[in-house]
């Protein structure tokens, strides 16, 4: 069965470099664009979003170098952090959103201006709606205390008729990553979900042995078209630590040769680490939605079709995002031209929007892959929409369509 998509449209002001954005996400999204044009500061967004919704507001700020940092810096009227996410819950019924702005105070602080959220239309479902720390409007009779330096969708977490916005918000997973730290023996952990340079990947492939061994063998099969020799591979307990142990065919011998994740290559690992990313949802836990920083690197450009069809099959039940600018990536005439969102940036603002109406066209038509286009630098945002995108738009209020 296909998920239906969880975040459908994303609503940023002022967030880092992006000044507005207004985009829709599709099952499978490509960030594309040059180096520094912004592809990373959109996911961290995204990652701000559930980062203050795990621990506190105060720990998503900080730990960007706070608010000043978060905060785009510009030589105009200084405006509030904003951040509005569309989503459809996880039941495939309900659709809702979050919303709410930051601003920075003159004392160095930060206080949250507004926040809302809203699940099943304004007047039908759970809503409310909080301003400087005091509740404005709510569709619940009681209502805890909140404040103004946190989210108060955190302090609702308790009530059944928030909860599955926290939690749906709270499972996405952002990843980028690291060979180094996925080759170094690791401490056992429960492993329901990779973190996000894949330190805990062993614990992750232990899990899924025991609790989906038929996610491992797509990501078994996945990770053999990007390395043929590979065999298998399974988590191996070492002492107190764990590691990933992996089997290769060798020609002469009956047996695999067995080779623990330190002697493995760089490729070879984070193919690992990005299959496990994509497929490591199950029964027991399934993230809403994963996002990958350019999951090519280190990949040899014959891999990038495996690659391909790894997204594509994993967003049929989990919403992915990359970002990329690998041409070998995009180098499929299949490709969709709406999954695509181009990132440029205009004198350090990003600007972030679907490709202009020729690209797409050139891609419908199978005149040229994105892949040929990205080559060509012609892998543009479109005027219109950037045009529609600086007019101001509101973050809080009810959906429309
Ligand atoms: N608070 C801020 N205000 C304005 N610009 C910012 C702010 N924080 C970061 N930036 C800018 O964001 C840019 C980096 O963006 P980002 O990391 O998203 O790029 P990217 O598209 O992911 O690039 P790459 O492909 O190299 O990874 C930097 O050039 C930096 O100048
Ligand atoms: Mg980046």
């Amino acid at each position: 069965m296909t998920r239906p998509v969880f975040l459908t449209r994303v609503m940023l002001r002022s967030y880092k470099s992006i000044g507005n954005c207004d985009v829709r996400l599709k099952p499978l999204t490509y960030l594309v664009g040059a180096n520094g044009s912004g592809k990373s500061n959109f996911l961290d967004a995204l990652s701000f979003v559930r980062d203050a919704l795990v621990s506190s507001l105060d720990n998503a700020l900080s730990g960007r170098g706070g608010v000043a940092e978060v905060r785009r810096r510009s030589s105009g009227h200084p405006t509030h952090i904003g951040i509005r996410l569309e989503f459809n819950l996880p039941d495939g019924e309900t659709e809702g959103y979050f919303a709410f702005n930051v601003v920075a105070l003159k004392n160095g602080g930060y206080e949250v201006q507004t926040e809302e959220c809203s699940i099943g239309g304004r007047s039908k479902g759970p809503y409310y709606c909080i301003e400087r720390g005091k509740l404005k409007s709510s569709s619940e009779s009681t209502f805890p205390a909140v404040t103004s330096d946190r989210l108060a969708l955190v302090a609702v977490s308790g009530m059944t008729a928030f909860r599955p916005v926290f939690d749906a918000l709270t499972s996405m997973s952002f990843y980028n990553l690291n060979p180094k730290l996925m080759r170094e023996l690791q401490k056992p952990q429960d492993g329901r979900l990779l973190k996000p340079v894949g330190e805990n990947i062993a614990s992750v492939i232990g899990h899924l042995e025991r609790n989906a061994p038929e996610q491992i063998e797509v990501i078994e099969e996945y990770v053999q078209t990007v390395v043929p020799m590979l065999h298998g591979f399974s988590r191996r307990v070492i002492g107190p630590m764990e590691t990933v142990e992996f089997r290769q065919k060798m020609a002469g011998s009956t047996h695999p040769w067995r080779f623990l994740a330190q002697s493995m290559s760089d490729g070879t690992l984070r193919a690992l680490g990005v299959l496990t990313a994509l497929f490591q949802g199950n029964l027991d836990y399934s993230p809403t939605l994963v996002g990958i920083e350019e999951p090519e690197t280190a990949l040899h450009p014959a891999a990038s079709a495996a690659l391909r069809g790894a997204l594509v099959k994993a967003s049929r039940q989990t919403q992915i995002i990359v970002t990329s600018h690998s041409p070998d990536l995009l180098d499929d005439s299949d490709i969709d031209p709406d999954s695509l969102l181009a990132v440029a940036s205009d004198e350090g603002e990003t600007r972030i929007a679907p490709l202009d109406e020729a690209s797409r066209k050139t891609m419908r038509d199978h005149l040229f892959s994105a892949g040929e286009l990205l080559r060509l630098n012609q892998l543009t945002p479109d005027l219109k929409s950037l045009e529609e995108q600086t007019k101001e738009f509101d973050l809080f209020g009810d959906i429309l369509a």
